[in-house]
């Protein structure tokens, strides 16, 4: 614990001084700035090679702070009561005079909010004057890190620093809900769509191409960097194979997410295989079919972008 609370203070530090620290959070790592600085929110476009007109999330411990630069509204506090913190962001109205970047929101009247629930990260907005704005911590559509090395492996040098945080917890993005209009899905997470919409009263649904256009759900995203095919029965014996079920006889080139087919292990597990693989020098992947119930949409969701050519 001490450890922690010294690595806290020691990203604390970097931050005052306008630059990005990876920060752990439950879903993956994000790369974090202060999000009322304009130089620091700009160096994570830098760092990330981002497009500018997509915006980025901004992390909150706090309500009272959350209120001073959004307008809330009462969808809001429904989910915001039964699922934060945790890996669910919501798009709400910016408020006038909010002291968010500009480059944050890309100049827009919206703004994706968040309130991750690892302490690290919980601890560490305790203890500073502004909120985080914080994308996934990876170079523009590559893999989200779910580990400290991942990230330092995106960005070597160019990073001051990276709070250890272990694993993520969930390894997947959070889910993103639009609120400033009828509520909709905009990007699918862990949490299930069912009690989501039981929250809301109301029936929520995703649609790929979604009313509210933003270029973060562009297709190619999360990608490996090498070829990768869903839904296979079999692979070639030059392609690492991703299982989901145990099989009987065990290849060199098989690599499990789970051996007992729970979803939520597979996850977690996912985007490190899939570094695990290009490392290891495979030029191809082939994916087993993975069902597509619970959080098992949301991993089908990330492959089909990986798997975009
Ligand atoms: O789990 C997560 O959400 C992680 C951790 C670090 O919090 N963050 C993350 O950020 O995945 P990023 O930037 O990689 O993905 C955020 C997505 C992008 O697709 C972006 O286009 C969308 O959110 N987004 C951000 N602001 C938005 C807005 N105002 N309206 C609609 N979409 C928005
Ligand atoms: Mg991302």
């Amino acid at each position: 614990m001490n450890n922690n609370l010294s690595n806290i203070k020691k990203g604390k530090y970097f931050l005052d001084k306008h630059n990005c620290i990876g920060l752990p959070t439950e879903t993956v790592y994000g790369l974090a700035a202060n999000a009322y600085s304009n130089k620091a929110v700009l160096k994570i476009f830098k760092l990330k090679n981002r497009p500018k007109n997509n915006p980025l999330i901004v992390h909150y411990h706090s309500l009272e702070m959350l209120k001073k630069d959004c307008i809330v509204n009462k969808n809001f506090l429904k989910l915001y009561n039964k699922f934060c913190p945790g890996p669910l962001t919501l798009i709400l109205k910016l408020k006038k005079g909010s002291n968010v970047s500009k480059f944050v929101t890309n100049k827009k009247n919206t703004l994706a909010i968040r309130f991750p629930s690892h302490p690290i990260a919980i601890n560490l907005l305790k203890i500073l004057k502004y909120p985080l704005a914080a994308p996934s911590a990876n170079i523009s559509s590559k893999l989200s890190p779910v580990t400290k090395k991942h990230v330092e492996e995106e960005f070597g040098k160019k990073i001051k620093y990276v709070i250890e945080g272990g694993n993520s917890k969930i390894g997947l993005e959070s889910t993103i809900i639009n609120l400033t209009a009828r509520p909709e899905i905009l990007r699918l997470g862990s949490l299930e769509i069912s009690k989501l919409s039981k929250t809301l009263n109301s029936k929520l649904k995703f649609k790929k191409k979604s009313s509210l256009k933003v270029p973060g759900q562009n297709s190619l995203h999360y990608s490996p960097g090498i070829p990768l095919r869903m839904n296979c029965k079999n692979a070639n014996s030059d392609e690492a194979f991703i299982l989901v079920k145990k099989r009987n006889k065990n290849d060199k080139n098989f690599f499990y997410l789970t051996t007992s087919g729970n979803l939520t292990e597979a996850a977690k597990n996912l985007y490190s295989t899939l570094r695990t693989v290009k490392k290891k020098g495979y030029k191809k992947i082939a994916v087993e079919k993975i069902s597509n119930k619970g959080i098992g949409l949301a991993i089908n969701d990330r492959l089909q972008k990986a798997s975009t050519k």
